[in-house]
């Protein structure tokens, strides 16, 4: 698969076959590709939160409405931000970058995904602090799993959106 195709196939997942393992080695991989992200000055301020028993899943529900999809996911990774001192005012970029990089990264090893964003909901952001006992700023999370759905791939290039000066 190349860059490419795994950009062009991807797809948010909501809907995973329940109990599936993800081995280490591909969380593994899925962590260090989030890692190789370009990052502002290179300061990398985050950390990632790894949840793979699923006893806190229900508590992430009830604080992000939208992260129903983990019902069904086997792992849930919060990609967690560092601003202020010893962080970088980049830090919404850099969690973006390598929150897509993580997606693509589990796309090659089939597996599924779904981005769900906290900060900057600030009740979301502290419901996430308590509930997972961190000083960093919850940025979003990453539902992972077996898809047990198979949305379409679909072509997006929207000339509208592009302007030539
Ligand atoms: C910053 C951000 C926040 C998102 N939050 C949620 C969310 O809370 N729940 C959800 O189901 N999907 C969420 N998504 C996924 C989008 O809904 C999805 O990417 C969009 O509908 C396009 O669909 P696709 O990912 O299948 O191409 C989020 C995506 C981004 C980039």
């Amino acid at each position: 698969m190349t860059v490419g195709e795994a950009i062009r196939a991807r797809r948010s997942i909501r809907k995973y076959q329940a109990g599936h393992v993800i081995p280490q080695e591909q969380l593994d991989a899925i962590l260090e590709a989030g890692m190789l992200a370009p990052s502002a000055m290179n300061l990398r301020p985050y950390e990632f939160v790894v949840l793979r028993d699923r006893g806190k899943f229900p508590g992430i529900i009830r604080i992000h409405p939208y992260a129903r999809m983990l019902e069904t996911a086997s792992v849930c990774i919060v990609v967690c931000g560092f601003s202020g001192d010893g962080g970088s005012q980049w830090f919404q970029q850099d969690c973006g970058a390598v929150t897509e990089n993580m997606l693509l990264q589990a796309l090659e090893f089939g597996l599924g995904t779904c981005w769900c964003g906290v900060y900057p909901v600030m009740d979301r952001v502290e419901g996430f602090k308590k509930l997972l006992g961190i000083d960093s700023t919850p940025f979003g999370l990453i539902a992972l799993g077996l898809p047990d759905e198979s949305p379409a791939m679909r072509g997006r290039y929207e000339a509208a959106k592009v302007r030539y000066v």
